[in-house]
Parts: C-alpha cells; structure tokens; sequence
C-alpha cells in the first residue's frame, strides 16, 4: 500500500522541487509544509527570536525576518554561515536580520550571538539547524547553542530526512543520528513536538521538532 505523504517527500526531494522554491524572489531550501509550520509554532510558542545556522541565499531567514516583523516581535533573525556568497540583498539588507560569519558550531560563536539576543529577553527563541548536515557538526551545533536557550523556546534539526529516512541512502550519519545521540546524552532537555511535525503529512524535519523543557 502506498503511504502518500510519504511518496511527496520523496519526490519533492529527489526531483530537485526544494532547491527552485522561493521566497519573495529569494531561493529557500525547504519544504513549503515546514515554513507554514514555522509560521504557527512562531505565534504558538510566543517566538521573537529566531538563530538560524546556514544562511545560503537567505530566503529562510527572509521568510522569518518577515514573519516577526508582522507579529511586531521585539526581536530579530541572527543567521550564521560560513560564507555570504550565495546571499540575495534583500535579505542582506533586511532590518530584522542580523548575519554572523563563521562556523556555527564553533563555541567562539556564542560569544557573538550573546551580542545580538539579549539574555535576559522576556519572549521565546526559535533554533533552527540548516548548516553542514553531518552528524558530527550537527552534534556540535546542538552542544554549543542548546546552551543558550531557556524553557519555552523551541528547535528545529533540518534535513534529519537523508541518511535513508527516507531519502539520500547514501549520506552517512546526518542529522537524525545527531539529535539522538544529543537527547541520549541531555535527557529531559528537549520534549519532542510530535504533533506539530505530523501536521500536514510530511516534513523535512522527520523528528526534527524539539519545545526546550528545562533550562539548559
Ligand atoms: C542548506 S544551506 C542553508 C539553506 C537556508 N537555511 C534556506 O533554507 O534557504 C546550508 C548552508 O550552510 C552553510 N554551512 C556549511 N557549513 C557550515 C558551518 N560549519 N557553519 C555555518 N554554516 C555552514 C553553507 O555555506 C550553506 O550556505
């Protein structure tokens, strides 16, 4: 028997649809179905914050820079990558997005992302891990900026779909393999938002949505 949403995720992936979606012009390496529910956990959760890893072109940070703008969130996007080369200047020059250059897994960086979000922010804060997709640098990623978090604010582990599950068999440990060696080793951190996931059918972030429980 045919799983549909399933049958979609496979062939929106394979057939190349994620990387010629935009964004008010802007390339944005996503499903659709995850921006609408980043747009509803974003009002849900109380969100004002956004830290996103991998910037690329900036359609993502763009859609939530947006996104906050309308809410009239207090806050902004901070997007880091380690190279603004692909970047669209309409995301480049957007009020609400804030760019850091580096490695997003480095510790140093959290130096510079304290500059930017305040810590003693009154409203919630959504991580969203879209950079290398190897486990070992999403592991990293997760032990250096789940730290800055609080309870109540959310995260998002991208593209835990390769690996097999169900696409790209050949990729290797990836993120999925990465945010279950996490919550193995941070129990009781990170509640997984199951019902928000499987809200239209199908996502790129196959257990890949996370509400922050404990203060880390
Ligand atoms: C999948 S793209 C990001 C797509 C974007 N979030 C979107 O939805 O349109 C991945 C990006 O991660 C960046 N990247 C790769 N390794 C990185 C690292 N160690 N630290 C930060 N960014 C990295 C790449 O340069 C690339 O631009």
């Amino acid at each position: 028997m045919s799983n549909a949403p399933l049958d979609y995720l496979k062939w929106y992936y394979e057939s190349n649809v994620w990387k010629r979606l935009h964004y008010r012009g802007v390339r944005t390496l996503k499903l659709p179905l995850d921006l609408w529910n980043y747009q509803e956990l974003m009002f849900e959760n109380d969100i004002h914050w956004v830290l996103e890893t991998g910037t690329r072109h900036g359609g993502s940070a763009l859609f939530f820079a947006d996104i906050l703008a309308a809410g009239a969130r207090e806050g902004s996007v901070v997007s880091i990558d380690i190279t603004h080369e692909a970047l669209d200047p309409l995301a480049a020059t957007h009020p609400r997005i804030r760019l850091l250059l580096g490695d997003s897994a480095d510790p140093a960086i959290a130096g510079s992302i304290r500059q930017l979000i305040p810590q003693g922010r009154s409203h919630g804060l959504l991580l969203i891990l879209d950079s290398d997709h190897s486990a070992p640098h999403v592991l990293r990623e997760l032990n250096t900026l789940v730290p800055l978090l609080r309870q109540g604010d959310y995260v998002v582990v991208e593209d835990t779909v390769v690996n097999g599950h169900p696409v790209r068999p050949d990729f290797g440990p990836g993120p999925l393999e990465a945010i279950e060696a996490y919550l193995a080793a941070n129990p009781r951190q990170l509640v997984a938002d199951v019902e928000r996931e499987s809200k239209f059918g199908c996502t790129f972030a196959f257990r890949g949505y996370y509400k922050v429980a404990a203060v880390c």
